[in-house]
This record gives structure tokens, sequence and C-alpha cells, in this order.
């Protein structure tokens, strides 16, 4: 039988997809099944990683037969998936030892402040290019070993193994306790705190500093190059590509040259910058990331502009308050009014990420009058997203010494036409969006194809990129400073809330 698909797994926080891309780079199928948030205390978000598991069990064969397709006609297997989220579980029966702790938990707050005492932000910056804060894994494992008894023996006698959601999906899919592999690839590694940025492998000295085992640790790996075979779901298929979902959306926006962006609009958001094969430090506030590393080849490097809420402002707003019922209706009641009537709202739910990297901010809402209706926070919901992008796109400017001429965009919230409007209006760029909004997905089937021999080369990849939509920045640039001003004052009354 002739591989006329490739598989992608797009394991994202909020669901988990199944989509099937043909040659073309066009989605023949999907399959799309979200989990439960929990929210056990303020500032906790778990996710049960079997629920997880599960999922993706029952999701491949939808997306097989909606598309009329055997296993025997898919090429590989490639995986994308929410980063940082932090699944611990007993190598010997499968079982997590409890819920995955996610990426927006801020329990490890506290020992933020510690870290940034004592070594002090160099020591990390120097190893793994991330500064101390709760977004990351190797703080997560050290809470749990400080707070489950007996955990931190059990993980140095082996019996524990970590992964993030990648780990996790490929040791089941791979046999589980029946010699799963137990792997990881570089760009997933490059958010743990663990792995030494310049080498690709664990650094002794982060390792020593947490105290984490390296027996609990997957093998990292490249992003591209056959790992295995899947055991069970997809017998026989090779699986061929993880990376982190933000990187799996560059490599599906193509931005394979330096200098290329994009930036995907999902829960969070996230810019990343192609910067080649040098480690490039930020001074402004962002990460240096591993964008991909295609099988033996010396791994590209990106900056990111980490924004952790923006599309999940839009669930709060529906699920918690419930002043919508569906996510799209937030620019239908947004477009009720002219503008945000003054009220600006600061979603620091998890702390503020790029550019400050400050764990003690909390969320707040300025500017209320008796004048303001539901209408205006709407808009106060959709424009704190792009003045968060504008913020990193400063600090990607200021970085660079280049300035973005133009923005390529993706994700769920890109349907939102007065958001992707406001963005550019802010930005003063251009922002386009490809056909294939659907970027996270369609970079794992890409990668995967790659190392597959599905598709040849990058070339071909790029050939098949091409835009949907455009937004052109029309905003008058006293109005735009005036209101990134008062931003910019808002964010200033959401630091140090958390003491
Ligand atoms: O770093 C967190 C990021 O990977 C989450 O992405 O799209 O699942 O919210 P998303």
């Amino acid at each position: 039988m002739v591989a006329r698909y490739v598989l992608s797994i797009d394991q994202g926080t909020n669901s988990t997809r199944c989509i099937l891309f043909d040659h073309h780079g066009r989605m023949v199928s999907v399959a799309q099944r979200v989990h439960q948030q929990h929210f056990p205390r303020p500032g906790w978000v778990e996710h049960d990683a079997v629920e997880i598991w599960r999922n993706l069990q029952r999701l491949v064969p939808v997306a097989l037969s909606d598309a009329g397709a055997g296993a025997d006609e898919v090429a590989a297997v490639g995986i994308a998936n929410q980063r940082e989220t932090t699944v611990l579980w007993d190598r010997r029966t499968g079982v997590p030892l409890d819920r995955a702790i996610v990426w927006q938990d801020t329990r490890t707050a506290s020992l933020v402040d510690d870290l940034r005492q004592r070594p002090g932000e160099e020591f990390f910056l120097e190893r793994c290019s991330l500064p101390p804060s709760t977004y990351f894994s190797a703080l997560r494992i050290r809470w749990l070993f400080d707070h489950v008894s007996g955990l931190e023996q059990r993980a140095k006698d082996g019996e524990v193994l970590f992964g993030t959601m990648e780990s996790w999906l490929i040791w089941n899919l791979t046999g589980g306790v029946n010699g799963g592999l137990h792997i990881t690839d570089a760009t997933n590694a490059s958010r743990t705190m663990l792995m030494n940025i310049r080498t690709l492998t664990w650094d002794e000295e982060l390792l020593a500093f947490f105290g984490v085992p390296r027996t609990m640790l997957p093998e990292i790996r490249s992003s591209a190059e056959r790992y295995g075979e899947a055991r069970s779901v997809l017998p026989g298929v090779g699986i061929t590509a993880a990376l982190g979902d933000q990187q799996a959306a560059l490599f599906g926006q193509t931005c394979f040259s330096p200098g290329e962006a994009k930036c995907t609009y999902g829960t969070g958001s996230f810019l990343l910058l192609n910067t080649g094969t040098d480690v490039v430090r930020s001074r402004h506030g962002l990460l240096t990331t591993v964008a991909y590393q295609i099988g033996d080849r010396p791994p590209v490097y990106a900056l990111e502009g980490s924004i952790a809420v923006t599309g999940s402002l839009v669930q709060w707003f529906r699920d918690r308050l419930g002043l919508i019922s569906s996510a799209p209706e937030i620019e239908t009641l947004a477009l009720t009014v002219e503008d945000n009537g003054g009220c600006y709202i600061v979603p620091a739910f998890s702390g503020l990420f790029a550019p400050r990297w400050r764990s003690d901010a909390r969320g707040v809402i300025v500017g209320l009058t008796s004048y303001i209706t539901k209408g205006h926070l709407a808009r106060a919901v959709l424009e704190a997203t792009g003045w968060q992008t504008r913020e990193v796109v400063d600090a990607m400017n200021a970085d660079s010494s280049v300035a973005l001429k133009q923005l390529k965009v993706d994700g769920g919230m890109t349907a939102d036409n007065l958001l992707m409007q406001f963005v550019a209006d802010v930005l003063d760029v251009p922002v386009v969006r490809p056909m294939v909004a659907e970027t996270v997905s369609l970079g794992a089937a890409y990668a995967a194809g790659l190392a597959a021999g599905y598709w040849p080369d990058l070339e071909v990849l790029r050939r098949n990129w091409h835009r949907a939509a455009q937004w052109m920045p029309d905003m008058d640039p006293g109005r735009r400073e005036a209101e990134y001003d008062n931003w910019q004052r808002a964010v200033e009354r959401s630091l140090g809330w958390m003491r």
C-alpha cells in the first residue's frame, strides 16, 4: 500500500487533535477531543495524563476512518505538544503518580523567589538560557519531591519516570510497561531548565542543583528522526518527529531562515524568531530556545516571547464569568461598542511571562466606571492579547536591532478579525495568516514526513505555504501610543500583588 498521509498528533493545553495531512500539506481529516482542566486551588492547573492518553487512543481511529484510510497508508506519525507540563509515572505499572502539573500552574512561585536570590538568574541563563520562573518543568519536579513523601528516593531508585506530554505519549504508543521508549526531543528538553542549551544534553550542574536524578529523565533525541514504531493504536507505523507545539508552529509556517518569525494564538501566545544555528542571548526578556533539530544536522535556535494568557482569557470570560456561551461570541460582543471605554484587563493569571517574568503579578481590571458594559470588557479581553504581543515584539526588535516587517500568525484566535486588525494596528505592521491555520499540527507532520522521506526537503514545504488573509495597520499613531501608555500603567498595577 502506498503511504498517502502523515498523521499529526497535537497534544495541546485544551485538547488533543489528530490530523491526517497529504503531500500538499492539506488537512484530509481532523479528530479532536478536549480534556478536563482541573483548578484545585488558586494558581494551580492540572491535567489527567491518563485521560489524555485515552483520548488519543480514541482519536486516531476516527481520523483514519474519516479519511477512509487504513494504518498502512500512514507514512509516519509526528507529535507536537504543550510544553513544560510535567508528568511523573511509575516505570513498573505505567500509572501516573499524580495529575500532570500544567505549564500555567504557579505553585512553585516561592521557589522562584529563592532561586532569584541564590544562585541567581545568571546561573540559569548561562546554562539553559531560561530565567527562574514557575513556567518550567524542573521546579515542578522539585516541588513534587518536596511535597510527596518518599518520591525523591523512589526517583533515585529508578522507579519513577519524568516526561512532558510527548514523552508520556511516545512511551505509551511504543509499548508502555512492555519496553516503551522513554525519549524526548531537544525542543521540549530545552524547556525543562535541565538541558544545556549548547550541548543539548542534560546538564550535570542543573541536575545537581535541582536534585533531579538522571535515571528519571528521558533520552534527548533530535526533533525529526525515526525513534521507533508504534505498538498500539497504529501498530507498525514509525514515530518520526516530536516538537514542542510552538516550535512545531514555526516549522509549519516554514520559518526556516534566520529572521523569520511567527506568533501562534492559542491558550497562550508565543512569538518565535528563527535565529539560525547560533545561540543568541536576549537582553530584553525573551527566551532562547531550540527551534528544531533535524536528524544529525546542527540545531536551529529561536528567540521566544511567551505570553501565558490570551485565548485562556476568552475561556475564562466564557466559562468562569459566563458572559458569552462560545469563544467566537467575544468578537460579536466587542463589536457592540466603539472602544474599550477606558477599561484594560491585564490577565496575569500565571504571573507575567515575557518580557517581564514576574511571578508576583496577578490579574487586574482597571478603569472601571459605571459606564462600562460587558461589551467594553470583551474589547479589553481582546486588546490584552494585542498589547501583550506589542510588548514581546518591542523586546524582539530591541534584541535583533532589526524591526519586524510583518507578522505571520496562526492558531484558533486568528479567526477573530477584530483581534487580528488590532494586532496589526498596535504593531504597525501587516499581519498575515496562511491557508492552513493549524500550523502546530502541520509542523509536526512536516518534521515527521521529512524524516520518513515523505517530503524530500524544506524547499518543497516552503512551496506549500499560501497566504489566506492579511490585515493592514490602520490606527492613528498618537492614539496607539497613548493607549499603549495606558496599558503599561495597567501592567504596573498588576506587579507585586502576590507577596
Ligand atoms: O509553553 C506552553 C505552550 O506550549 C502551550 O501551547 O497551544 O497548548 O496552549 P498551547
